[in-house]
């Protein structure tokens, strides 16, 4: 310590001084835990989890746990949830300092008392009056959170909320510009929105499922639900006379529609540079569904015919998306093809074009894949 003008005058550790960094949510979650932990021990998880319109779900979207998450992957579905609903609807912190009091044997209060949390507090989060999501705060025993305390939970819950929304913005600007610069492309074909909306859905839902295995965060997730939407985007720089061709491509026509995988890895170079994130942990994985996504297992893909685990897994992952939905919809060349057609073919070309685990995990969550495909339904060809 520095001791000019007897202590009055000094430098001081600053115990949360991780928050400066350039790091994910989570890294900057478990820094604000370790604090919280020291005054309030009993705080065993601090979670946030992100409010979807588009599937009315809220989804978990990073946590700092004591231990094994004991919530991986929670998802709650706000229609089916009164006691979430009443929270949004009144704008206040709700503390249940007894989770046996939770009404009723809904799934999500079954879900809380499974972690074996006894007491939670839950602050819905805004941002100029638009619901964002939830942040919770959860211990293992029955009446943590007494009164006098309250002041401290709401304090702490508000500054992390700044950080989530702070976190979420560039990601949500970045998608922003792409979103603006597909829509323009759409008014040369290519891909409706429809289409993106879809792909970036399916593709969580296999990121999801294979999580575990491939040691993937709940964040890691969550960049895969928004950033493949954006494997396309070099097909901006494809002539009009191949990529709105009618009829099949000749082989000299799809050697230029290949290269959309290496325009789209360029735009993307430029993109984050003039987001400044290059560096960031986005950026691996926005570039890699760009780059890779017509990869195959066994070598066969293009741009570079990279194999098996050389392929990034978020680029498997986009890849059985994007096929899935190409096969399923509509194009100037093709019909549109059944869901069992679909899954045959991504089936018969598992672990040679296609990465095994992300097509048995599309094919295991069938019931989600056509309640998107109704509600992300074709207005005209897709
Ligand atoms: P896309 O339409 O988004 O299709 C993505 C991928 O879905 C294709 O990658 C291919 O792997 C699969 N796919 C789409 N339609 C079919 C199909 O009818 N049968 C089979 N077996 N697979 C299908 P691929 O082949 O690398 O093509 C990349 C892009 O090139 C396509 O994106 C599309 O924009 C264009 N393209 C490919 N073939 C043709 C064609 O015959 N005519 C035209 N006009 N464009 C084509
Ligand atoms: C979560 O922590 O992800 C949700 C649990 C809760 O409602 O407290
Ligand atoms: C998704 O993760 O985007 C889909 C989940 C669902 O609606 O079942
Ligand atoms: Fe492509
Ligand atoms: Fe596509």
């Amino acid at each position: 310590m520095d001791q000019r003008a007897g202590g009055r005058f000094f430098f001081h550790d600053d115990a949360l001084s991780r928050l400066n960094e350039d790091a994910p949510l989570s890294d900057k979650l478990s820094a604000v835990h370790g604090f919280v932990r020291r005054h309030m021990p009993f705080v065993a998880r601090i979670a946030v989890a992100l409010y979807d319109p588009a599937t009315d779900t809220v989804k978990t979207y990073a946590h700092s746990s004591d231990g094994e998450n004991p919530l991986p992957f929670y998802e709650a579905r706000l229609g089916t949830s009164n006691s979430l609903r009443e929270i949004i609807d009144r704008g206040q912190p709700r503390v249940v300092n007894d989770t046996d009091l939770y009404g009723g044997e809904t799934p999500h209060a079954s879900r809380i008392r499974a972690g074996g949390f006894g007491s939670s507090y839950t602050l819905p989060i805004f941002r100029n009056g638009e619901f964002i999501g939830f942040l919770f705060f959860n211990a293992a025993e029955k009446d943590a959170f007494d009164p006098a305390s309250l002041h401290f939970f709401d304090l702490l819950g508000h500054l992390l909320a700044l950080l989530v929304i702070d976190g979420l913005a560039t990601p949500k600007a970045l998608l922003a510009t792409v979103r603006t610069a597909t829509g323009l492309a759409q008014h040369r074909d290519f891909e409706t929105g429809a289409h993106l909306d879809r792909m970036a859905h399916y593709a969580r839902i296999i990121a999801r499922e294979i999580a575990p295995k491939y040691g993937l965060t709940d964040v890691d997730v969550e960049h895969i639900f928004l950033f493949a939407p954006l494997h396309d985007i070099g097909k901006i720089a494809i002539p009009d006379e191949i990529l709105l061709k009618k009829g099949k491509l000749d082989a000299g026509e799809f050697e230029v529609m290949k290269t959309h995988t290496l325009k789209g890895h360029e735009i993307v170079e430029q993109m984050l540079a003039n987001f400044s994130l290059d560096d960031s942990s986005h950026s691996s994985v926005l570039r890699n569904i760009a780059l890779y996504h017509h990869e195959a297992m066994d070598g066969m893909g293009y741009p570079y015919g990279r194999k098996g685990e050389e392929i990034p897994i978020e680029a498997r992952i986009a890849g059985v998306a994007d096929v899935f939905d190409a096969l399923t919809s509509k194009r100037p060349y093709k019909r549109a093809w059944s869901v069992d057609e679909a899954y045959q073919f991504l089936i018969e070309n598992a672990d040679t074009r296609f990465d095994r685990d992300c097509v048995a995990a599309l094919v295991k969550h069938r019931a989600d894949v056509e309640r998107i495909q109704s509600k992300f339904a074709e207005d005209d060809v897709g």
